[in-house]
């Protein structure tokens, strides 16, 4: 009897503990038909706008560096509601929230009222690297998304390009991944563009940069701050829509647009890593992975914790 009484009340520990695992079996008998559906509409936002790819691959990151990946960045402001998108990593630069929300709506259709939006940016986001090139793996699932979101965290928790590798290791612990995983994490910037606020720095005062590279890049990027603030460069300026390793052949050539993605291979104790991944992209692919599955575990809410968001932008 005592016994029965301990396995019920383990039962119904289980059954409302907030540390849940992700699976990647989650909606195998509730939504088998969530990776097609979503897999679709990136296919088409791709064919589109090449760049899509990079930005919703940037969101997922965004979403999970603040309160884990729950969906709150993707909350729009309200007269009564603070969300994460007019923070500074964030405003003006953070794009393809329309595209999660035809994902969301493709979704529905198979499946109403099953799928979170967190995993559905998990899931789109997988698809964007997949669909430009890199590598695939199984997305854990069984996310369930915020009722609130954190403007401070977004603005504490996201990495600024000015970063040093000390901040950026020390941002990335701050979220239980390692150094290992933020230098193959950081290799995303294989696809995608960045705004000239951002590299001006870097391309007008910093010495460890290429110089026909900084004359090219301050080309489009006018020295004065306030002006050209917005023109876009490519992070890899070789294959912008193409992921493969080329981001860590640019580091190893002074080549990398970003302050940041330069402190990756300056002389630290980071360069040994960009090496290998430039003699090997399956090394950089493999670890890619790891740290994209690490960081799509950062605390989800699970079981009965957070909900299914009806709309995206929305709290129900
Ligand atoms: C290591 C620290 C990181 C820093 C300091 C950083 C910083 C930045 C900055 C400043 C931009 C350009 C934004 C703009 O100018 O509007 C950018 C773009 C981008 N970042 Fe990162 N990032 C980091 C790590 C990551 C990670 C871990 C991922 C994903 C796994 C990622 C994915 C991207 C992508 C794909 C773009 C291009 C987005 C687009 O074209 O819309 N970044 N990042």
């Amino acid at each position: 009897m005592a016994a029965r009484i301990a396995v019920l009340f383990l039962l119904s520990l289980a059954g409302t503990s907030s540390a849940q695992q992700l699976s990647t079996s989650f909606y195998s008998s509730s939504c088998p038909g969530v990776y097609d559906a979503v897999k679709s509409v990136m296919n088409s936002a791709i064919a589109k706008e090449k760049r899509m790819g990079a930005s919703i691959l940037r969101l997922f990151f965004h979403d999970c560096f603040v309160q884990g990946c729950d969906a709150s960045l993707l909350l729009d402001d309200t007269s009564s509601f603070q969300g994460e998108k007019m923070a500074t990593p964030n405003n003006g630069s953070v794009r393809g929230f329309e595209v999660i929300d035809a994902v969301k709506s493709a979704v529905e259709k198979v499946c109403p009222g099953v799928v979170s939006c967190a995993d559905i940016l998990a899931i789109a986001a997988r698809d964007s690297v997949v669909i430009l090139g890199g590598p695939n793996w199984n997305v854990k699932v069984g996310r369930r998304d915020s009722t609130t979101a954190s403007f401070s965290g977004a603005n504490n928790n996201i990495p600024p390009p000015s970063s040093g590798l000390a901040n950026l290791t020390s941002l990335f612990a701050a979220q239980g991944l390692s150094q290992k995983d933020m230098v193959a994490l950081s290799g995303a910037h294989t696809i995608g563009q960045a705004r000239c606020t951002n590299f001006r720095a870097h391309v007008y005062n910093d010495t460890d940069i290429n110089s026909p590279f900084a004359k090219t890049r301050q080309s489009g990027c006018p020295s004065t701050s306030g002006s050209g603030d917005n023109n876009l460069a490519p992070l890899d300026f070789q294959t912008p829509t193409i992921f493969e390793n080329n981001y860590y052949k640019n580091l190893v050539n002074k080549e990398g647009l970003l302050h940041s993605d330069q402190e990756l291979f300056n002389g630290g104790a980071t360069d040994s890593q960009v090496r290998s991944y430039v003699s090997s992209q399956s090394a950089f692919f493999a670890d890619f992975v790891t740290g994209m599955i690490k960081m799509g575990d950062i605390t989800p809410l699970t079981g009965s914790n957070g909900q299914i968001r009806k709309n995206c932008r929305r709290v129900n």
